[in-house]
This record gives C-alpha cells, structure tokens and sequence, in this order.
C-alpha cells in the first residue's frame, strides 16, 4: 500500500519501506539504530485482557525478528466511550500493559480516541547495532528455515466467531498468540542467523517468500513437518476459511508449486493470515541444530519446517512444497 508514495532519500534509514521489512530502521551514529514499528487491530478474542495482551506480543514482535532490542511503547487505542464499556476498556488496557511488562518493556505514553469498534495495539521503540540488521534481503541459500509457533489461527479465530470451537481449543490459541517471541528471538541473536521474519497477516508462505523475493533466493518447504492447530485443519476441511487467508492464497498461487497429494486443507493453513505468530528464522545450515536445541531447552517450540536454495530458472516458483 505504500508502493505509491515518494521514496525516502535520507543516508540514516537502513530500512525503510520498500523492502516489505517488518519495521523501519534509522542510524542515530555508527553504533546505534532505532528499530520503529507500530500494529494494532479490532479484538481477535472475546477475552478484553487477552485481546490487549495479544495486541502487545504481537507489537513487539517485528522489533525481535528485525533482531532488535525493544526499549519502549506507547499505546494506541479506539475504545468506546460509554460508560458500560470503561471496565472492558480497563481489562484491554491491563492485558496490554502486564504483556508489556513482562517483556521488560515500559509504556511510556500513548493515545486514545473514542471508536464504537476498539482497536487497539502499540508503536514499539527498539535499539539495533546498525550493522547486524535482520532484514529481508539477508536470507542466505543453504539457510534452514525454522518456525517457532503452530500455524492456524486465522482459521481457528473464523471458527469461534462462529462458535465452532470449545474452550480448549480458544484456550490454546490465545496462549499461542500472546506467546512472546522474545526467548526465540534473543536465542537467535546469540547463535547467530541469517535473518527471520515473523508470521502475520500474509501467513507462512507469504512471509517467506517475501524474504525471499528480497534475497532472490527459493526455498522448499516440508509441508508434513509444518505444526499445525490440529482443530483448524479440522475447520479448513469443513470450509471454515478467513477471507484474508483466501486472498493469501490467490496473491501467492502464482509463486507455490504444490507438489501431487498436499490436500487443499494444508493448502490453506499454509497461507493462514495469522495474528502474532511466531518468528520464521533463517539459520546458516551448521547452527540449525544448536538453535533448534537452545530454544527446546527453554520450553520454547522450534521445528525445522524447510530450505534455502539458490534461485532456479525458467517458469519454476520460488517455493515448492513438498510432503
Ligand atoms: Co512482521
Ligand atoms: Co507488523
């Protein structure tokens, strides 16, 4: 969406928006960056404290997979401004703020207007060593590709709206989204990857090949070893697909060859617009194995879910699935 707008020529942004990278990068001298970034959206649970909980982890996680350090935040918010809805508003509110503080992030400000749907998130301020920026274009052939956080909730959050899922099942996917991705994200930082992206609204395959694209490099995922929500499989082949997964799953046909057997369903929890999903990292093939067991180590999810290659030639797609 910001394709049309005037090109920014200042020699201090090392990231801005024209490599679709996940937050904005400024050089304040040779030792420091700024990592800024902002998200919010309309409640994604019916839960107000998870719902602003949610809204924090997922603010904060384009600062971890740009491999920055989150310092501070400000809140944005659009709450109803009846009466009946300031103790809703005060749960939305909390929830953000105890994510915030268990992340080691202080808010420091904020802006609320009145809005009869809420919406609510935050801008995140974060440092970075100007050179070790995790941008898109850093992907590396040969990289192992690593997720951290099942795919689905896209398809799951289409199911409870229509009140097709039990507690459990809500119970499992609000933890996932109000997960943290800072354990993984420092861990990477310490082994040392090539890059990562994390999972939002374009789901797995679109942030993949967004880095991708900005590499020039193609990938092959292992479809099978992708985890899943068991539960939106199950909705997927009931037809229960967001509309946002949909339009995922027509921008991005072009660029997949499907190999014989995958079912429509994976097809379509492959490119599930997800809220705060985890972080897709790109670790260099020799550290594969220490990631994936630094991360087990402190309780964390880590699969080895595909590869980096060379780009190929001809009319072959940039991501071929595999089984
Ligand atoms: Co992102
Ligand atoms: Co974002």
């Amino acid at each position: 969406m910001l394709g049309q707008l005037p090109l920014i020529s200042d020699p201090n942004v090392l990231v801005g928006f024209s490599n679709s990278d996940d937050a904005g990068v400024y050089r304040i001298n040779d030792e420091t960056a700024v990592v800024l970034t902002a998200d919010f959206f309309t409640p994604i649970v019916d839960d107000p404290y998870w719902f602003g909980a949610i809204a924090a982890a997922n603010s904060l996680s384009d600062v971890y997979a740009m491999g920055g350090r989150p310092i501070a935040a400000i809140n944005i918010a659009a709450l109803p401004g009846d009466p009946e809805f300031l103790p809703v508003n005060k749960r939305i509110m909390l929830g953000g703020f105890e994510k915030m503080v268990e992340a080691g992030v202080p808010v420091i400000g904020g802006h609320t207007i009145k809005d009869k749907e809420p919406k609510f998130g935050f801008a995140v301020l974060g440092s970075i060593h100007p050179d070790r920026i995790l941008d898109n274009s850093r992907a590396k052939a040969g990289d192992a590709l690593i997720l951290t956080k099942p795919i689905g909730t896209g398809i799951i959050s289409t199911g409870v709206k229509r009140g097709m899922c039990g507690p459990e099942v809500i119970e499992e996917f609000t933890t996932s989204m109000a997960t943290l991705n800072r354990m993984a994200g420092e861990l990477m930082l310490e082994v040392g990857v090539s890059t990562a992206t994390d999972i939002t609204g374009f789901g797995l395959i679109g942030h993949l090949h967004e880095v991708l694209s900005a590499s020039n490099l193609w990938a092959r995922l292992y479809s099978d070893r992708v985890p899943c929500f068991k539960e939106a499989l199950r909705l997927a082949a009931d037809n229960i697909i967001p509309g946002g997964t949909v339009s995922n799953i027509r921008s991005y046909s072009s660029q997949v060859q499907w190999s014989v057997g995958i079912p429509d369903t994976m097809k379509a929890l492959l490119n599930d617009a997800q809220t705060s999903g985890g972080l897709l990292i790109f670790v260099p093939e020799e550290k594969k194995e220490t990631l994936l067991a630094r991360i087990l180590e402190k309780g964390g999810m880590a699969v080895h879910i595909g590869d980096v290659m060379e780009a190929g030639t001809g009319e072959a797609r940039r991501i071929i699935v595999e089984r």
